[in-house]
């Protein structure tokens, strides 16, 4: 969907919880990239799903690597963090929750711990510039690099936890979920958890994971990104089901970024009506608003449109977003207060 939202869907105050900063980097923002980097030979196609376009899972990958070729220095991330949270509070985004992997680069010295550094100086420069915005970091863990990467990982994430002011508040679990297993990368999501780092961790983004879902479910995380194959009408389970309403674990729900990437057939099949008939927490995101051509203000209105909800329904959507925020509560409360004093200005 590349249309512009409706002025009510734009001006409705939004928490996303659910943003890879490599998948969010805007048509723009590639501009500046490209430029920089002409000798690369990437193209726009190369970097964005556009409208009506599908592409596997597989394909999906393989645009994160070109991204990745694209922003590989500090000054690229620097830019690329700057641009996206900026692009978000356009967006009407009072509350982002930002994941990232850490990566290093011999050709620009690039270093792990700079790449988080980065990021927290981006989050500061754009507070400090007055963005309108909250901006929390996830720092991600690619399934794919095993477990003495996931244990760095967490060592860093602690760190910076104790160094961050606060803006530092959890681990993501990603990357592709046809590679590595999450049995491997219990151990440092424990630790995690036991340190006092959330943990959102992607599970059942296809349909063959039912194993390790149920063994990651016990830690249990304290959200779940997608979680498109737990329930029993795709191949998931019951016992599944049970676990995450038990637990009561938000889901992160990204209905543009599943149809375009194949895991969902399409929009009205999407899990979103499963989860949100139980009257379960879930929580619209974009996942890659860059990469899928998508902003969260379409996302919503997608989900009004494809299952037939209000304004009002739209709004409370939104609202209770703000109770899965990792973030303590005088932040919840801050952003409930903002979100009552917008409410008139929403619906004049
Ligand atoms: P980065 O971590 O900021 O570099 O963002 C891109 C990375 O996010 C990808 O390389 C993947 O590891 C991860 N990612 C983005 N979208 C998805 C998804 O839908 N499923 C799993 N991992 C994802
Ligand atoms: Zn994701």
């Amino acid at each position: 969907m590349d249309n512009e939202a409706d002025i009510f869907y734009r001006t409705l105050p939004k928490v996303e919880l659910h943003a890879h900063l490599n998948g969010s980097v805007s048509f723009q923002t590639i501009e500046k990239l490209l430029s920089r980097k002409p000798h690369l030979n990437i193209e726009h196609s190369m970097t964005a799903i556009g409208k009506g376009q599908r592409r596997t899972l597989d394909e999906c990958f393989q645009v994160f690597k070109v991204i990745h070729q694209l922003v590989d220095s500090e000054e690229d991330i620097l830019m690329v963090a700057t641009d996206v949270i900026k692009e978000f509070a356009a967006d009407g985004v009072k509350y982002l929750e930002l994941r990232s992997t850490p990566r290093e680069e011999r050709n620009t010295g690039l270093t792990k711990k700079k790449y988080i550094e980065t990021i927290i100086k981006a989050i500061q420069q754009c507070k400090n510039d007055g963005v309108d915005i909250k901006v929390r970091f996830l720092v991600a863990i690619d399934r794919r690099n095993g477990t003495e990467v996931a244990i760095e990982t967490v060592k860093m994430a602690e760190e910076f936890m104790l160094s961050s002011d606060g803006l530092v508040v959890g681990i993501d679990l990603s990357g592709d979920p046809m590679v590595g297993h999450g049995k491997d990368l219990l151990p440092a999501l424990q630790k995690a958890k036991d340190c006092g780092l959330k943990l959102s961790l992607h599970l059942s983004e296809i349909p063959s994971q039912r194993e390790e879902t149920d063994l990651l479910l016990n830690l249990p995380p304290d959200r779940i990104g997608h979680g498109t194959f737990l329930h029993p009408d795709v191949g998931g389970s019951q016992s599944l089901v049970e676990k995450v309403l038990k637990k009561k674990i938000p889901l992160e729900l990204c209905l543009t970024s599943n149809v375009k990437g194949q895991t969902v057939p399409c929009y009205s099949n999407h899990h979103f009506k499963y989860w949100y008939k139980l009257g379960h927490p879930c929580v619209i995101c974009t996942d890659d608003k860059g990469v899928f051509s998508t902003d969260l203000s379409q996302e919503y209105q997608l989900a009004a449109s494809t299952f037939g909800l209000s304004h009002e329904d739209i709004w409370e959507h939104s609202q209770q977003a703000i109770d899965c925020i990792f973030a303590p509560d005088d932040v919840k409360q801050q952003l409930k207060q903002k979100w009552i004093d917008m409410k008139p200005q929403v619906f004049k």
